[in-house]
Formats: structure tokens, C-alpha cells, sequence
């Protein structure tokens, strides 16, 4: 979707939308959007949507109402993002191909009207590619949107969001991608596409490398795939030289079939997006990029496909990670945390971070925890937690705090290793995290985010439809903005 800006409603105008705070109409408004108002029961409360068809110089023009909520709400970025996405989703397949935002007489700032437009235009994402038999009237329509009476700063503002936009998208399709498309190469090569031009620094460890650093908990999940792993890190240098990179860690399995320990069938097709940690680090770096972030950053992802062979690992296996620690794999079904260690190691030892954030689609019981709204979040570090809490209320992509602790820790000891991969049934997310946490070096501030009920949604939400959410980009790129670039 192309957003431009303009300084007048274009003659040829045929869908014209503008928005409205709670319980106040904009001046001027057409005689038929007031009477739908009444009779639509709108209320101006953010996502609500109005319209109606008015004739104006013997033509007729679609024209729309899109609520906002209260002027001074706490969360007033996420709602004119709904205020966007309710247009988004009303009008990319309504058969109209160009909107017209008349934002004259509103009383948004800059960074206001981008949140809507970003709204607008994440909203307005579809992955339509395998579909060669699709109706024409169900085909997304709306290409362009003009945008008039923008206050003062809202292009450079709408820059900075549309590399987000980007960042956000690229996840989404990552996520999207089915494992037959998408598998670590690939992964490694569409971030390559994606990074292109924008000065990245990328490095890629293979099997034989990775082999060589001894990062056997890695590989051995990857070791019953046909499809070889990767290590892909993405290095932004756009803060101040010197300055110790903070680092993003995802996990990335591209499928779970859960190996060995395989996962009962039903359901089991979610498990493509099981890279959905590794593909919001990916978009995060996107965006940093795309927007010339200054911070300094490092983005790691560790990619396997976790698959049953004859050539797979066993349940009572045990396998040394690159840190030297060793693990019982108990269930190969457990196999995110084996494919962070390594990855988390590595990347300490490579890039020596001030502080270390990882996000993986870790466990089915942070689902039950939490459900769908928030992440668990993970951390041996109250300020970096703090940071991290906040930055998720500004941003939308919602966090809370879970307990660690020498107790949980305890319940992961094997008879036989340092450790083993799972603990029992209860407190399935802390003792995941718990491991993780056997693997970051003494004095590093670390965060998890374990993000197994956010990657995903069987319903659309303001800024996605049904199917990938996004989760996690906007999170870590409002931490960047707000941490290390202020
Ligand atoms: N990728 C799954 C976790 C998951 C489940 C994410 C459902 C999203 C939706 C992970 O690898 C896994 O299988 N975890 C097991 C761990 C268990 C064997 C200790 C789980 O949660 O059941
Ligand atoms: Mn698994
Ligand atoms: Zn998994």
C-alpha cells in the first residue's frame, strides 16, 4: 500500500475518510455521516467505523468516520492505530483502490497521525500468494492513500514508522511462510534480500562451523532434518563506536514436529511458525536499519527443523553445548531452549552485549499462563525488565513479569548432566526460562520474553488480520528508541 501526502483532496477523490475522538464530531461533517453516527450507535471509541454515500459536484463519493477514543488517552498510540486498522480492514478488499484521509481540523501531533497511518497500512497486510483461483472481488483493492491536512512533522514522523511498517511486515510474511519455503537457508536468505543495501553487517555459521564451536545442543536438534541449520547474526552499527551492542536473540525452529518425542497431529501445521522469535529479531533489524537507528545492535537467530529420523536425537541423550555445560535431552519436544543455548553463548562470547534480550515461541503452557493479550517476560535484571514493561505499553506489544528463581532452577538437575531439558509439569515456562538462564554469563542483564501465545492469532486484532501477528518488532524498536537512542 502506498501512503503520499498532499496539500488538497484530489479532484477524483471517490473514498474520503477522517476521524473522530470520543463523543466529539469534527466540524463541518456531512449531513449523512451525522445521521449514521446516530443510528450506528458511534460513539468515536477507537476502532469504531461509520459510513455513508453523499453526492458532491454531481458525483458519488463514499465517505467514512473512523473513532479514535478519548483525546487524552493513556493509550492514544494504540488506539489510532485500531482508528487505522478499522479502515484498513473495512475498505482493502471493498473494491475502492484509492482512500482519500482528511485529517484538516484534527487535533493530532505528528507522531499522532503516523500511529494511524501506520494503523492503516499494517492492518491492510495480506499474503495472497498461493491463491491463484481467488475471486476477484475477494482481492485486496485499495493501493493508494492520500493523506491532507497532516500537522507539521508528520512526514518525517511517518518515515521513521513506515521502516517499522516494513520491519513489521517482514516478519509477518516470515511467519506466514509455509516450512516447505521457509527452512533456515531460506530464512538466512530472504533476511540477506530484506537487509540489502542498508549496510547491515551479516554472518552466517554452518553446520561445520558450528560443529567446530561444539554447539552440539543446536545440532543435535537439527540433526534429524534434511534441512541444514544456520546461525544467522545481523549486526546495525549506527550508535556511538565503541559502545557495547545490545543483543536481540530469536528463536527460529523453522518447523516442530517435536522430533522424536513427535507432537500429537492436530494442530500440528501451527508449528511453522514456531521460528516466530527468530522472526521478530529479524524485522526488528529491518526496521533499526531501514531507519538508521542510532544505537548499536546485533541481532542473532538460531535456525533449525526439529524432525523424527533414523538419524535424530533420543529421548535420555546427552549433549555438550558450546558453553561445555552438558544436557540430558529428556524430550526432544524441548527442543527451542536446546537451539538458545548455543545461540545465547555464542553470541555473548561474539559480540560481548550490554544487555541481552531473546524472544522465542518457547512453551504451549505460557499460553495457558497468559493467553493471547501479553508475553511472559523473564529476567535476572529489574531495570532492563522495567525498560522492557514500558516500552511494551507504548508500543502495544504487551509484557508481563514472571517470577525465576534458585528454587525453579533446582527442578531442572539431571541424575546424569548438569541439566536436563525439561522439569515437570508445573511452572512449564519458568523452568524453560530457567535453563536459558544457565546459559547467560554472570553480570549480564537478560531478558526472555517467551512470546508462544503472541506470534499467532486465530482472530484479526487491530493491526493484523487472522495469522500472523507481528508480536515483538514494535516492542523491541520502541526499546531502542526509548533506551539507547534518548
Ligand atoms: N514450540 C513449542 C511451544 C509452543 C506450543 C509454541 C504451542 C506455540 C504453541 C515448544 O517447542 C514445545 O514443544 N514445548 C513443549 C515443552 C515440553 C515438552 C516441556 C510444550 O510446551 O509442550
Ligand atoms: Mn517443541
Ligand atoms: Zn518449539
Amino acid at each position: 500500500m502506498h501512503i503520499t501526502f498532499a496539500d488538497s483532496l484530489p479532484a477524483d477523490a471517490a473514498l474520503i475518510a477522517s476521524i473522530a475522538n470520543k463523543d466529539s464530531l469534527p466540524d463541518g461533517i456531512e449531513p449523512v455521516l451525522a445521521e449514521a453516527v446516530k443510528r450506528g450507535r458511534f460513539k468515536g471509541t477507537a476502532g469504531q467505523l461509520v459510513e455513508g454515500f453523499v453526492e458532491r459536484d454531481g458525483k458519488v463519493v463514499r465517505v467514512a468516520l473512523a473513532g479514535a477514543g478519548d483525546a487524552g488517552a493513556k493509550d492514544r498510540r494504540a488506539n489510532l492505530e485500531k482508528a487505522g486498522g478499522a479502515l484498513a480492514a473495512k475498505f482493502v478488499a471493498s473494491g475502492e483502490t484509492s482512500l482519500a484521509l482528511d485529517l484538516t481540523g484534527s487535533d493530532l501531533s505528528a507522531e499522532d497521525a503516523a500511529a494511524l497511518l501506520l494503523g492503516l497500512r499494517l492492518r491492510a497486510w495480506r499474503w495472497d500468494e498461493y491463491r491463484t483461483t481467488q475471486k476477484e472481488s475477494e482481492k485486496a483493492s485499495l493501493k493508494n492513500v492520500v493523506v491532507i491536512g497532516t500537522p507539521e512533522g508528520t512526514q518525517d514522523a511517518w518515515t521513521r514508522e513506515s521502516a517499522l511498517a516494513q520491519g513489521v511486515e517482514f516478519t509477518k510474511e516470515l511467519i506466514t511462510l509455509p516450512a516447505n519455503i521457509l527452512y533456515p537457508e531460506s530464512f538466512v536468505e530472504r533476511c540477506r534480500d530484506a537487509l540489502d543495501g542498508t549496510g547491515i553487517e551479516i554472518t552466517v555459521l554452518d553446520d561445520a562451523e558450528m560443529e567446530k564451536l561444539g554447539m552440539g545442543a543446536l545440532l543435535g536438534v537439527g540433526q534429524g532434518s534434511d534441512r541444514p541449520s544456520r546461525i544467522l547474526a545481523m549486526r546495525w552499527n549506527g550508535g556511538a563506536e565503541g559502545e557495547k551492542p545490545t543483543l536481540f536473540v530469536g528463536k527460529g525452529v523453522t518447523f516442530d514436529s517435536g522430533g522424536i518425542s513427535i507432537k500429537p497431529g492436530a494442530g500440528m501445521e501451527d508449528m511453522k511458525w514456531d521460528m516466530g522469535g527468530a522472526g521478530a529479531v529479524a524485522g526488528a533489524m529491518v526496521a533499526l536499519a531501514k531507519r538508521k537507528a542510532k544505537a548499536n545492535v546485533v541481532g542473532v537467530c538460531g535456525l533449525v527443523e526439529n524432525m523424527p529420523d533414523g538419524k535424530a536425537q533420543r529421548p535420555g541423550d546427552v549433549v555438550t553445548t558450546m558453553s561445555g555445560q552438558t544436557v540430558e535431552v529428556i524430550n526432544t519436544d524441548a527442543e527451542g531452549r536446546l537451539v538458545l543455548a548455543d545461540a545465547l553463548h555464542w553470541a555473548q562470547e561474539e559480540y560481548k552485549p550490554a544487555a541481552v534480550v531473546d524472544l522465542a515461541t518457547l512453551t504451549g503452557a505460557m499460553l495457558i499462563a497468559l493467553g493471547h493479550e501479553q508475553a511472559g517476560l523473564f529476567s535476572n535484571d529489574d531495570t532492563l525488565a522495567q525498560r522492557l514493561q514500558a516500552a511494551g505499553e507504548a508500543s502495544g506489544d504487551k509484557v508481563w513479569r514472571m517470577p525465576i528463581g534458585p528454587a525453579y532452577d533446582k527442578l531442572i538437575d539431571s541424575p546424569i548432566a548438569d541439566m536436563k531439558n525439561v522439569g515437570p509439569r508445573e511452572a512449564g515456562s519458568i523452568t524453560a526460562a530457567q535453563f536459558l538462564k544457565r546459559f547467560i554469563k554472570d553480570g549480564t542483564p537478560w531478558a526472555h520474553l517467551d512470546i508462544a501465545g503472541m506470534a499467532w492469532s486465530n482472530k484479526p486484532g487491530a493491526t493484523y488480520g487472522k495469522g500472523a501477528t507481528g508480536y515483538g518488532v514494535r516492542l523491541l524498536d520502541q526499546y531502542v528508541r526509548d533506551v539507547i537512542e534518548s
